[in-house]
């Protein structure tokens, strides 16, 4: 068993697990901090995101509260100056290959980037970046029960891990590198001609409006 330690976190002494990533010990004593890639049961996060910068005592620069073990004595803030500049272009960065128009979003109600907008004070659209050429053309409407809509698809990797580690179906993964990085398919085929078993787990790990199901989509439809 791992041995109990104190940490503060804005100034609040918590009792942790040694060891426990900071991230999650702050989201469960209700302290918030931005976050899209991390997921409690991986052991190696992918740390991709970059929107979880907390500043540490004693050290320079922010660091990744998902990727910090937590140890007797570390002493956080979870915002500062540097950290809400990292904050803020990490968001920026995921805006500008994100197709905007939460209206028309099947997952307006529970999207991932709007409750990080509210909470830091961000706007929902570009300051400083130009958006990135569009993939409106990637809709997959082939699985019986959901829509793949790549434009709205913010690379968590969430539908990935939870499709391969979670279902053992191993339908979804990561292809191509740097700005081309893509979820898609083996042979990026449509999901109806993949493995998929129309689980819908992926759906309900996917945190924007990239994955949806399709009564959810009629139901929006009947709204607008
Ligand atoms: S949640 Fe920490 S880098 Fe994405």
């Amino acid at each position: 068993m791992s041995k109990q330690v104190t940490v503060t976190i804005d100034g609040r002494e918590i009792k942790a697990r040694e060891g426990e990533k900071l991230l999650w010990v702050a989201l469960e004593n209700e302290i918030y901090i931005p976050n899209l890639c991390a997921i409690k049961e991986k052991e190696h996060p992918s740390g991709s995101c970059r929107l979880c910068y907390v500043q540490v005592e004693g050290r320079p620069r922010p660091v990744t509260a998902c990727t910090l073990p937590v140890k007797e004595g570390l002493s956080v803030q979870t915002r500062s100056p540097q950290v809400d500049r990292l904050v803020k272009s990490a968001f920026e960065m995921l805006l500008s290959d994100h197709r905007l128009g939460c209206g028309r979003c099947p997952r307006r109600k529970s999207c991932v980037l709007l409750k990080i907008a509210k909470e830091r004070g961000l706007k929902m659209k570009l300051s400083r970046l130009s958006p990135l050429e569009q993939r409106l053309e990637e809709i997959d409407e082939s699985a019986e029960t959901f829509v793949f809509d790549r434009s709205r698809c913010l690379l968590c990797g969430r539908c990935v891990w939870i499709c391969q580690e979670v279902a053992r179906v191993g339908a979804l993964g990561f292809s191509n590198r740097g700005i081309e990085r893509r979820v898609s398919t083996f042979q990026e085929v449509g999901l109806a001609r993949s493995p998929c078993t129309d689980c819908g787990l992926c759906v309900e790990a996917c945190p924007s409006g990239a994955l949806y199901f399709k009564e959810n989509r009629e139901e929006k439809q009947k709204q607008t």
